[in-house]
């Protein structure tokens, strides 16, 4: 999760991109740069650290110009260095960029062959000479910029200037945020409206596959398919608040919609994705390799999330773990052998009950690890490690982001423990990194099928009861569509593990029930459809979450299907959640209950 700032305008930029780079600081501060461009020459500035060092490199070593792009840095591919900060230029063109470009691998290959060779081991060089290699074939800027857009899979934002052309930025969005602020002669590209509200409130926030180029007077923007587009102009309140909720909504919508880019930001800092290892801090407090047990205690969703991990950590790791609801635990004095791992999920990381289990297991001689959200917060205070969730501010009550960026953490931390503990080789964690690499890329996708939610939700409002339904690291996911739908709509929802369902629910079937049955076509997955089976033949109406290969197998017995995209089964329950999220936000809003603030609940529960 880096941050972007383009400006063209009539007077120099460099100050004020450096300024409106301090607003973003919070995607990233590894390293930050700037370039500008004067008399059709492009000059740069860069420096590893915070934005500090890039200010004191350009008070030696000032920038003209009128037009420029910025950047400030969360590492993905390389170091933190200033080799590998942006904007990264070549002789023609000066790239920024957020998020990660999934497909570099393969495109460094081809250009290789056309000679043209990155200086830097980052994804976005690659951007740059393929838009260089446009230019020499003789395409002009913006068309060059065109096609390369094209071809780049993942989940990212751009902007690039040109050689030569001093009144011209385009910039790309593509799961990753971008906005357009129109100033007094100028225009301004920013990676949200917190950046660009010193200079104007007229916003327009790209849309997801939307490019755009500026010039000081106007704004062209065009869809993926390359069709000119008009997007709103919205006016921004930000001199009120720091936060607000873009073009979205409700503030749940704005943040279903920054998954990719917060697990981008999230898989930055836990992954070598150059190398495809996990990195984590060198010193942990506690060791993979001697652990017996691993105990983890949270609330609601961090629950489920913790749930979710022990399917990863028993079958990755092979290290056994004791979930628990963290109101439980606290009372029900488990033994603990010393010198255990005690792990904490909590996106406030104030939750009273979550803390309470935490002294617990300090008092009883525990490592206390903790991944929180709110760094500052008592639970990160009282651990002896941190691992951040590192999404960005959560606002709406019900957590989305929250829930996939602890996820993709705890992803890392079974990956990391199964490596130490020897039970994944160097090749299998390669791939399981290389699977979180492209989330970002397949939560996008995911996103796409919002559209046919919408139209499931209008039915599913007329429900009473709803069952959710999932087999291993997806019976959580039930659970979790299961909360979010009672939470934001207050109808009576409960998720079940598939193989329950004989064991009592079905007795509730009939053809009022809805059931949600969370089932990628992975090893369970005939066994999903048995259950399926005994739900249709009692007239229950099932909602299929599956991916194409399921929704091809199942047969007629279904009345909605919602794909996913393709991917192995570690990452699916990531995948999954998406249109849980997405169900019960629709059907909210259809029902018109209060989304963001839902009746009787709190952001941060700091009361058992
Ligand atoms: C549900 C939800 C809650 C929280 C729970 C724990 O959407 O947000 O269930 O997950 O209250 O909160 P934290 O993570 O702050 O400890």
């Amino acid at each position: 999760m880096c941050g972007i700032v383009g400006i063209v305008s009539t007077t120099p930029v460099a100050d004020r991109i450096v300024d409106a780079l301090k607003r973003l600081e919070y995607r990233g501060y590894d390293s930050a740069g700037l370039a500008t461009s004067v008399d059709g020459r492009i000059d740069r500035r860069r420096a590893p650290g915070k934005l500090t060092n890039l200010r004191e490199r350009l008070a030696a070593e000032p920038l003209d110009g009128t037009i420029g792009i910025g950047h400030t840095r969360w590492a993905t591919h390389g170091a933190p260095t200033e080799a590998n900060a942006h904007p990264h230029t070549t002789n023609r063109v000066a790239i920024v960029h957020n998020g990660i470009i999934e497909n570099f691998r393969e495109l460094k290959t081809e250009l290789d062959k056309d000679g043209y060779k990155p200086v830097s081991e980052t994804d976005t060089e690659i951007v740059a000479l393929m838009v260089t290699r446009e230019l020499d074939r003789g395409m002009a800027p913006f068309d060059a910029a065109a096609s390369v857009i094209k071809r780049l899979e993942g989940a990212f934002a751009l902007a690039m200037m040109f050689k030569g052309e001093d009144n011209l930025i385009v910039g790309a969005r593509q799961g990753a945020p971008l906005a357009v602020g129109h100033g007094e002669n100028e225009m301004i590209l920013g990676s949200d409206a917190i950046a660009i509200a010193p200079f104007t409130n007229k916003v327009t926030y790209l849309e997801e596959g939307d490019w755009v180029a500026i010039t000081k007077d106007d704004a062209r923007i065009f869809d993926r398919e390359g069709q000119p587009v008009e997007r709103a102009m919205a006016q921004t309140q930000l001199g009120v608040s720091m936060v607000d909720k873009g073009n979205h909504r409700h503030f749940m919508l704005k943040e279903i919609y920054e998954q990719p880019d917060a697990i981008s930001h999230t898989a930055s800092h836990y992954l070598d994705l150059a190398n495809g290892k996990v990195k984590l801090p060198s010193k942990l407090p506690f060791d993979f390799k001697s652990l017996n047990r691993l105990t983890i205690s949270a609330c609601g969703t961090a629950y489920y999330a913790g749930l979710v991990a022990k399917y990863w950590f028993e079958k990755y790791a092979r290290l056994p773990v004791e979930v628990d609801v963290a109101s439980e635990f606290r009372y029900r004095e488990p033994p603990m052998d010393a010198g255990g791992l005690a792990l904490f999920i909590s996106q406030s990381g104030e939750t009273a009950d979550t803390l309470a289990a935490l002294r617990y297991c300090k008092e009883n001689g525990q490592h206390i690890a903790s991944i929180v959200n709110a760094q500052e917060s008592t639970i990160a205070r009282e651990s002896d490690i941190v691992f951040p969730i590192l999404c960005g501010p959560e606002i709406s009550v019900a957590s989305t982001k929250a829930t996939t960026a602890q996820l993709s953490v705890l992803a890392s931390l079974a990956i990391a423990a199964g490596r130490q503990r020897g039970h994944i080789s160097e090749a299998q964690e390669f791939e399981l990194v290389d699977m979180l690499a492209k989330l970002p890329g397949a939560i996008t996708k995911a996103l796409g099928s919002e559209e046919k939610i919408d139209q499931i939700s209008h039915k599913l409002s007329k429900a009473k009861d709803v069952l959710y339904l999932g087999r291993g690291s997806l019976f959580p996911i039930a659970m979790e569509g299961a909360l979010k739908l009672k939470e934001i709509t207050y109808i009576h929802a409960e998720g079940y593990a598939s193989g329950e369902l004989k064991h009592g629910p079905i007795a509730l079937i009939d053809e009022t029930l809805p059931v949600v049955v969370v089932a990628p076509s992975d090893d369970l997955f005939d066994k999903t459809i048995s259950n399926m089976h005994e739900v249709a033949a009692r007239g229950g109406k099932i909602i299929l979450i599956t991916d194409e290969a399921g929704a091809k197998s199942v047969g007629d017995d279904v009345d909605e299907i919602i794909i996913v995209p393709d991917a192995h089964e570690f990452v699916m329950p990531i995948i999954c959640a998406i249109p849980v999220q997405l169900l019960a936000y629709y059907t909210a809003v259809f029902m018109g209950t209060d989304v963001d603030q839902p009746r009787n609940l709190a952001k941060s529960v700091t009361v058992e």
